[in-house]
């Protein structure tokens, strides 16, 4: 969407442009519940109805009283007339709570509809798209139109309720007198322009309000979670963060009021108008029946007919501008749709193969995060063999968790090519690579579900509860020493980890990453990397944890990063990156042997061990 505009003509272009997103809503509304949808509707059409019906019926009644008073006698269908009077008032009673349990039903069906499309949609997108802060907004305005739209949908029914009843009643004006019905509907509009055009420039301050109300988000998270608690105990943070957030937040409520107090002060007088013009068509009605040219029955339709049409044109008018308000929060939701992953699979991708022959071969690979100029690897050659345990070395910030995510097809290279056996990465199917790699990253997941959930999720579309496969995931759990820490858990496997849930049981880092080891391994991979998965393990455990590594990739393709050189020992061969490139490589022998950066760096940490 252009930057919010500010006069009144762009706003309002900027308002009829998001209503092209109509279209795309109903049919999303359609999709989740095509029965309910139909129900509100036929409820919301005889409903409209009612009105011109009641006024028709009691007009009837009035008359044949007048009637009766000047010595006529009652029609024989008079008693009738009554009853048909109740019962169309029973009947609108009726409808009313049938709109009402259709609206309730549907407004949960879309909401749960909307929330997966958006899941399933997020779920495809490339990783680039999560770490770009505009994408960011986007997702969390998406996120709550998922569960805060429904009140447009509501409107759409309305506005087609509106629509037949003013329309019903107007028709009953017109019968009567064309002009009334034209001062009836110019006496609206003032008002109407006057409230869409405040509700734009809210929508333009919800928009420009959203990276504040985010940082207002992490300030409220941050002052209130587990793994900031104890940094803001000791650094006594808390009155800085409340500072913060009163100051932010202070900052969003001067912009509201403001905005509520001009429409307040404007809004009033346009309102005004259209009271104004109601009642002087009351007062005409009046005149003429007093005149004796109109009958009772007369005077109580019209009245009617006029107090009705014209709160439903009104209504109509301030409807279809929420319509138009909430079709641009749904631009959000819209252009979150149109968000396409760059990195998938090609139409006619290649299964990955199994078993890989050769390796992976990094030519000439080069790498600059989207939005950014610096080139994370320059030029880089890398040859990753199809028995060949890698260590790949390097101060922080050198790229090596990058190298990863372009291995995994996270990323794309900017130059160059990766190939596996020959054939650009690229040309095969995205899903059937992530199968054949198993990643421990250094920032690993803690699935806040059961401890054998944590480890079946590595391959859940084989076995959504893990059954199926649950000898596999015993397996799993021994070889990454997980099944020690699930031994001393109170419910076992079904134990439920973290501490999110009550009933969970929080787990170490290091028995954390023994989950995330046990992933790895449940996934039955060709290619395993281990990205630098030291941080969070004592020295035995680490020990243990890459002894039984360095066995289970015995003759398998492994990719190890790590700072400790007792874990690097073991690989075949040991890569130091720096800056992009690498710049020594071989056997541990070889390089100690070499005396240069790995030597020094093995030295440097052997000593601080002596
Ligand atoms: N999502 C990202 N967007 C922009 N820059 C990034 C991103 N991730 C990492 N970087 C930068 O790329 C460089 C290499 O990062 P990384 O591969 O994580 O290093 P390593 O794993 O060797 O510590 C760092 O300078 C880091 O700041
Ligand atoms: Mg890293």
């Amino acid at each position: 969407m252009a930057e919010t505009p500010q006069t009144f003509w762009e706003s309002w272009w900027v308002r009829l442009q998001a209503l092209k997103n109509v279209p795309q809503l109903v049919r999303i509304v359609w999709d989740s519940g095509p029965a309910v949808v139909s129900g509100g509707l036929a409820s919301r059409l005889l409903v409209a109805l009612l009105p011109v019906a009641v006024l028709g019926v009691s007009k009837r009644i009035l008359d044949a009283i007048q009637a009766h008073f000047q010595g006529h006698p009652l029609p024989a269908a008079f008693w009738w007339f009554v009853g048909a009077e109740f019962a169309l008032a029973s009947f609108g009673a009726i409808l009313g709570r049938a709109i009402g349990y259709f609206d309730s039903l549907l407004s949960d069906r879309f909401s749960r509809h909307v929330s997966i499309l958006v899941m399933e949609h997020a779920s495809r997108l490339d990783l680039s798209s999560y770490e770009d802060s505009a994408f960011n907004d986007k997702l969390e305005r998406a996120r709550v139109q998922a569960t805060d739209r429904i009140g447009m949908i509501q409107a759409l029914g309305q506005v087609l309720q509106q629509a037949l009843a003013a329309l019903s009643l107007s028709a009953a004006i017109f019968w009567f007198s064309p002009w009334l019905l034209l001062l009836l509907v110019l006496a609206v509009v003032p008002a109407f322009l006057g409230e869409t055009h405040f509700a734009f420039l809210g929508y333009a301050k919800d928009v420009r309000q959203t990276p504040v109300r985010r940082q207002l988000d992490y300030l409220r998270v941050l002052g209130s979670s587990k793994e900031s608690a104890k940094e803001l105990k000791l650094f006594a943070l808390s009155g800085f963060l409340v500072g913060e957030f009163t100051r932010l937040s202070n900052q969003i409520f001067g912009e509201n009021v403001s905005i509520a107090r001009r429409r307040f002060l404007f809004g009033t007088p346009l309102s005004l108008l259209s009271t104004f013009a109601y009642y002087g068509a009351y007062a005409y009605v009046i005149y003429r029946t007093v005149n004796g040219e109109l009958t009772w029955g007369t005077l109580q339709l019209l009245t009617g007919a006029i107090a009705g049409a014209s709160l439903n044109i009104q209504n109509i008018f301030s409807t279809f501008s929420s319509i138009a308000d909430q079709s641009l929060f749904l631009t959000d939701l819209v252009n979150f749709f149109q968000v396409t992953p760059k990195v998938c699979s090609k139409k006619d991708a290649l299964p990955a193969p199994r078993p890989i022959r050769q390796g992976f071969v990094f030519e000439n690979v080069s790498f600059a995060y989207p939005g950014s100029e610096r080139r994370v690897l320059d030029r880089l050659n890398l040859r990753i063999d199809r028995d060949e345990r890698i260590a790949l070395i390097g101060e922080n910030g050198q790229g090596k968790t990058t190298i990863v995510k372009l291995l995994t097809r996270l990323y794309d290279p900017t130059e160059g090519r990766i190939l596996l056996d020959g054939i650009d990465l690229r040309e095969y199917s995205v899903e059937d690579l992530h199968g054949e790699i198993g990643v421990i990253f250094q920032d690993f997941m803690r699935y806040e579900m059961s401890a054998r959930q944590n480890i079946a999720v590595a391959r859940i579309q084989v076995s959504p509860d893990g059954a199926a496969q649950d000898d596999a995931i015993r397996e799993a759990a021994h070889k990454s020493l997980a099944d020690e820490v699930i031994a001393n858990l109170p419910q076992g496997y079904d134990q439920l980890l973290g501490r999110r849930f009550s009933g969970g049981v929080d787990l170490s880092g290091g028995e954390w990453q023994r989950f995330a080891l046990a992933r790895a391994y449940l996934r039955d991979a060709q290619l395993l990397i281990l990205d630098e998965p030291t941080a969070s393990l004592d020295a035995r455990s680490e020990s243990e944890v890459f002894q039984r590594f360095a066995e289970l990739t015995q003759g398998k393709m492994a990719l190890l990063i790590s700072h400790r050189f007792s874990t690097v020992r073991m690989a075949d061969q040991i890569i130091v990156l720096e800056n992009g490139r690498i710049v020594e490589q071989g056997s541990h022998q070889q390089l100690i042997a070499l005396g240069a950066r790995y030597a020094g760096m093995f030295e440097l940490q052997a000593a601080s061990y002596r």
